[in-house]
C-alpha cells in the first residue's frame, strides 16, 4: 500500500468492504486493488457506459402509466449507478411508473464509507441523502428492500455473491421452473475488472444473466475482456463494442437475441428416487390478472398494508370488513410495539425477523415524522390538538435482559452483529438513564423502533384514491368462477354478492372459515392488554420497555400495558385476573416502577385474538389447492427428495396474508410488499428462499414428508 492511500478502519465490520482513499479522496478496494469508479469522473462514466449504452433515457420516456422497468446490477459499491439511474428516471419516466433496481453486492460498503463516497457527488442531491438514510443498519446476507419516492423507486440490495444472489430471483431452483417472477430489462455488469475479479466473472454469471433476462433485455459493461464477450454471446446476447470511457480502449454492450428456455418438464422423470432438484411446489404457473382489480377481506394492519401496496401499483382495491370501522380485532389496541425476534444464528425465522424489522422501521419513518410535526405544531400553538388518536412515537424500544437466557441471547447478538446501528447493548445504569426509569437490568436498545396506534396507521394507509372501504360486510362464502371469484356477503341486514378477479384474505384466523381454506393450520391465541392511568413515575418513561410483556411511554396520560398470551382460551372478555397477570409480569421485571401502580391505575383494557402458525412465520402467497397438493406430491411420503417436476396447484387469483402472530407491526409491511410484488409480477423483495418459507402450502408438504397426511 502506498503512503498516499488512507484506509478506513473497518476492523469491526469483517463482512464489509475494506476501502482505501487516494490523495483526491476517491475510494478504491484494498482487496481488489481497483477503483470503485473512474478517476476522471465517475458520474460521467456511469452515464456513458450504463445509462447511454442501455438507451435508458429513451426507454424510460416511452413507458406508459403504471408500467415498470427493471435494472439488474452486479456490484452495488457506492450506489452511484443506482443514484444516477434514479435521477434519470425522475427526469424522463412517467410519474406513476415504477423503477426496480436490483443490485447484488458481496462486500457492502459500511455506512460511513457510503456516506463519504457520496459526498463526492453534490449534484446527486436529495437522492444520495435518502439512500444513506435508508442504507440497512445491519448489512446481513440476503435481501434488503429500500423504497423511495412513495414506492416509485424500489431498490433491492442483495448481499451475496453475484451468482448466488441472482439465483434467488428465480421462482424455483428446479431447472424446469427457474423463471424469474419478473425479468430484468437492462443489465449493468459492473464489478471490478475480470483480471482482478475472475471469481465473479465466471461462466455461471452469464448463465444467470441469460435466465433472468426479460425479452429485449440489454446490457452494458466497461469490461471488454474476451471471456465477457464470449460468455454473453454464448448466452443469447448480441455483442457490440464501443469506445471505452476516458482512456479506456473499449467497452461492450448488446441486446438479447435468444430468450432463455427452461429445460422441458418432460426431461424429468416423475419417481420416488433422490432428485438433484427441489420439488417446485411453491411455484405457480397461474397467469397474472391484467384487470388490476382486487377485493381484500379484512381491514386490520395486514389488509390495510396490502391495500396500500396494491393501490400504489395502480390496482383498484375494495377493502371489506365485517366490523363497523378499521382495525377492530387483533389490530385494535391503542399502542402496539414494533419489535422482532432476533437470533445470532442464521435461521429462517431470525433472518425473516431481521429483514422485516429493518424494512418496517424504514416504512414507518414518514408516519412517525408526520406525528412529530403535528405534535410540534400543537405544542407551539400553531395548530390546535386534534381529537384524533396519535399515530405513535419513534421513541426507541428497550428489550430488557430479564433473565439469564435473554442475557445470553443479547450477548450473542452483540457478538455476532458488531458495530451496527440497529441495536446497542446497555447496562442497567445506561438503560435507566435512557428510559427515565430505574432498571435493574440492562438490555438491547433499538433506537429507530417505537410504538404505533394501529387504527390511526390503517387510516393513513388506506388514504388513497384507488382504495374503497366497505364496513359491516362479512364475507360468508368464496366460490371460484371460470374467471375470478364470487364473494357472498352478509351485513347491514342484507345479503349481497360481489365478483372479483383477484381476492386477498387478510382476515387472520377467520381466513380458514371457508370451505377451500379449512386445512390451513392457523390457531387463535387470546391476549389481553390493560389500560393504565400513568403514575408520576411511569410518566417519566421515555422509551418502550419490553421483556416478558411491554410498556410504552404514556400518551394522554395513558399506557397500554401488554399482554397476556393464552392459546387455550378464545374468549374476548376482559378479566380482572388478566389485568393482574399483566401487572405481575411488570412487577417481576421492573419492581420499582410497578410499586408506583395499583389496581386503581387500571382503567380498562381489551382482549383480542392473535393468529398464529406452527412455525411462527406468517402465510403469504397464493392459496394452494389442498386435494391437488396431496395428489401431486404423494410421493413425498416415500422419499422427501422425490423427483416431482410439478408446479404447485393454486386457486387462480386467491392469495393470503395472515398469521402475523404477536408481531404484526413488524411483519405486515414487508409481507404486503412481497404479496403485491407477486400479484403484480414484480421482482421479489425477499428472494426465493424466504418466499418459499412464507408460502401457505408449506405445512402440507412437511406433513406429507412426515407421513402425517
Ligand atoms: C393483546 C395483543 C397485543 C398485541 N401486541 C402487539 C404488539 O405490541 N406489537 C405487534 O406487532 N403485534 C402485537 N399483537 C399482534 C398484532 O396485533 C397482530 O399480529 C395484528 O393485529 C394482525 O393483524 P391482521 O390484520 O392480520 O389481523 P386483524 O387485525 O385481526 O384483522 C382481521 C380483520 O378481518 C376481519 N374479518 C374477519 N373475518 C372476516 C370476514 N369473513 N369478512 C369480513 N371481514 C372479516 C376482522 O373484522 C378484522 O378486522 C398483539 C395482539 C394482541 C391480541
Ligand atoms: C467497481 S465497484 C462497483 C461500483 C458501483 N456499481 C457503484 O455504482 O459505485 C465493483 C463492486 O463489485 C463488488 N463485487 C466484487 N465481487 C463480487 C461478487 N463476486 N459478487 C457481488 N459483488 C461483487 C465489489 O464489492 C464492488 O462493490
Amino acid at each position: 500500500m502506498s503512503d498516499q492511500f488512507t484506509p478506513t478502519s473497518n476492523d469491526d465490520l469483517p463482512h464489509c468492504a475494506r476501502l482505501l482513499w487516494d490523495e483526491n479522496g476517491l475510494p478504491l478496494s484494498e482487496s481488489f486493488d481497483d477503483y470503485y469508479f473512474s478517476k476522471l469522473n465517475g458520474l460521467e462514466e456511469t452515464d456513458y457506459i450504463f445509462l447511454q449504452h442501455n438507451q435508458l433515457r429513451q426507454r424510460f420516456a416511452s413507458l406508459k402509466a403504471h408500467q415498470s422497468f427493471v435494472i439488474g446490477e452486479t456490484g452495488f459499491g457506492t450506489g452511484l449507478n443506482f443514484l444516477a439511474s434514479w435521477n434519470l428516471w425522475k427526469e424522463c419516466a412517467p410519474a406513476d411508473a415504477q423503477l426496480h433496481f436490483i443490485s447484488v453486492e458481496k462486500y457492502p460498503l459500511s455506512h460511513a464509507d457510503l456516506v463519504r463516497s457520496l459526498l463526492l457527488w453534490p449534484e446527486l442531491g436529495e437522492s444520495a441523502q435518502q439512500l444513506s438514510q435508508q442504507y440497512p443498519e445491519i448489512l446481513h446476507n440476503g435481501f434488503h428492500r429500500l423504497s423511495f419516492d412513495h414506492g416509485r423507486i424500489q431498490l433491492t440490495l442483495i448481499i451475496a455473491d453475484a451468482c448466488d444472489g441472482l439465483a434467488q430471483l428465480q421462482q424455483s431452483s428446479h431447472p424446469a421452473f427457474a423463471t424469474p417472477q419478473r425479468g430484468i430489462d437492462a443489465w449493468f455488469l459492473d464489478g471490478f475488472s475480470p483480471a482482478k475479479n475472475p471469481h465473479m466473472w465466471r461462466p455461471e454469471l452469464f448463465q444467470r444473466v441469460h435466465q433472468l433476462s426479460a425479452a429485449k433485455a440489454t446490457f452494458a459493461t466497461f469490461a471488454a475482456a474476451t471471456l465477457v464477450k464470449r460468455g454473453l454471446r454464448e448466452n443469447g446476447f448480441q455483442i457490440h463494442t464501443a469506445n471505452g470511457f476516458g482512456k479506456k480502449r473499449e467497452m461492450v454492450h448488446g441486446e438479447l437475441c435468444r430468450e432463455f428456455e427452461t429445460t422441458p418438464v418432460e426431461n424429468f422423470e416423475h419417481n420416488s428416487y433422490n432428485s438433484d432438484f427441489p420439488v417446485p411446489w411453491a411455484t405457480t404457473t397461474n397467469s397474472r390478472d391484467d384487470n388490476k382489480s382486487v377485493v381484500i377481506i379484512g381491514a386490520g394492519i395486514a389488509g390495510s398494508h396490502t391495500a396500500q401496496a396494491l393501490a400504489r401499483r395502480g390496482w383498484s382495491v375494495t377493502l371489506l370488513d365485517q366490523a363497523p370501522r378499521l382495525a377492530t380485532a387483533g389490530s385494535g389496541n391503542p399502542q402496539g410495539v414494533l419489535y422482532a425476534k432476533l437470533s445470532h444464528r442464521q435461521e429462517t425465522l431470525s433472518d425473516f425477523n431481521l429483514l422485516a424489522l429493518q424494512y418496517a422501521q424504514r416504512h414507518y419513518q414518514p408516519y412517525w415524522q408526520y406525528q412529530r410535526e403535528l405534535d410540534k405544531a400543537a405544542a407551539s400553538g400553531a395548530h390546535s390538538t386534534s381529537s384524533a388518536q396519535s399515530l405513535g412515537q419513534q421513541c426507541g424500544v428497550l428489550q430488557l435482559a430479564f433473565n439469564k437466557k435473554h442475557q445470553q441471547l443479547h450477548q450473542n447478538l452483540l457478538d455476532t452483529y458488531k458495530n451496527q446501528q440497529l441495536f446497542k447493548g446497555l447496562d442497567a445504569k445506561a438503560a435507566s438513564e435512557l428510559s427515565g426509569i430505574h432498571c435493574e437490568q440492562g438490555g438491547l436498545f433499538f433506537p429507530a423502533a417505537g410504538w404505533l396506534n394501529p387504527a390511526s396507521l390503517c387510516q393513513q394507509l388506506i388514504d388513497h384514491p384507488n382504495i374503497q372501504v366497505q364496513y359491516n360486510t362479512k364475507v360468508v362464502a368464496l366460490t371460484p368462477l371460470p374467471q375470478g371469484w364470487q364473494i357472498d356477503l352478509e351485513g347491514d341486514q342484507r345479503r349481497d354478492q360481489l365478483t372479483s378477479p383477484v381476492v386477498v384474505l387478510t382476515n387472520a384466523h377467520q381466513s380458514q372459515d371457508f370451505h377451500i381454506t379449512r386445512e390451513l393450520p392457523l390457531k387463535p391465541v387470546r391476549g389481553q392488554v390493560s389500560y393504565l392511568n400513568s403514575s408520576a413515575e411511569t410518566q417519566q418513561l421515555k422509551t418502550v420497555l419490553c421483556g416478558d410483556g411491554y410498556l410504552p411511554p404514556s400518551y394522554d396520560h395513558q399506557h397500554c400495558l401488554g399482554a397476556t398470551f393464552d392459546p387455550r382460551n378464545s374468549s374476548l372478555d376482559v378479566t380482572a385476573e388478566d389485568h393482574q397477570r399483566n401487572l405481575d409480569t411488570l412487577a417481576a421485571q421492573l419492581p420499582a416502577l410497578a410499586d408506583s401502580l395499583t389496581e386503581d391505575n387500571v382503567n380498562g383494557g381489551r382482549a383480542a385474538l392473535r393468529c398464529t402458525t406452527p412455525d411462527y412465520l406468517p402465510l403469504v402467497g397464493p392459496m394452494p389447492i389442498y386435494e391437488d397438493y396431496l395428489r401431486d406430491y404423494a410421493l413425498l411420503r416415500k422419499n422427501a427428495r422425490s423427483n416431482i417436476p410439478l408446479a404447485g396447484s393454486h386457486w387462480p387469483g386467491l392469495y393470503l396474508n395472515v398469521g402475523h402472530g404477536s408481531r404484526g407491526l413488524a411483519y405486515t409491511p414487508i409481507c404486503a410488499e412481497t404479496l403485491a410484488a407477486e400479484i403484480n409480477r414484480e421482482p421479489s423483495p425477499v428472494g426465493q428462499s424466504l418466499q418459499t418459507a412464507l408460502h401457505p402450502g408449506r405445512f402440507w408438504i412437511r406433513d406429507l414428508i412426515r407421513g402425517k397426511r
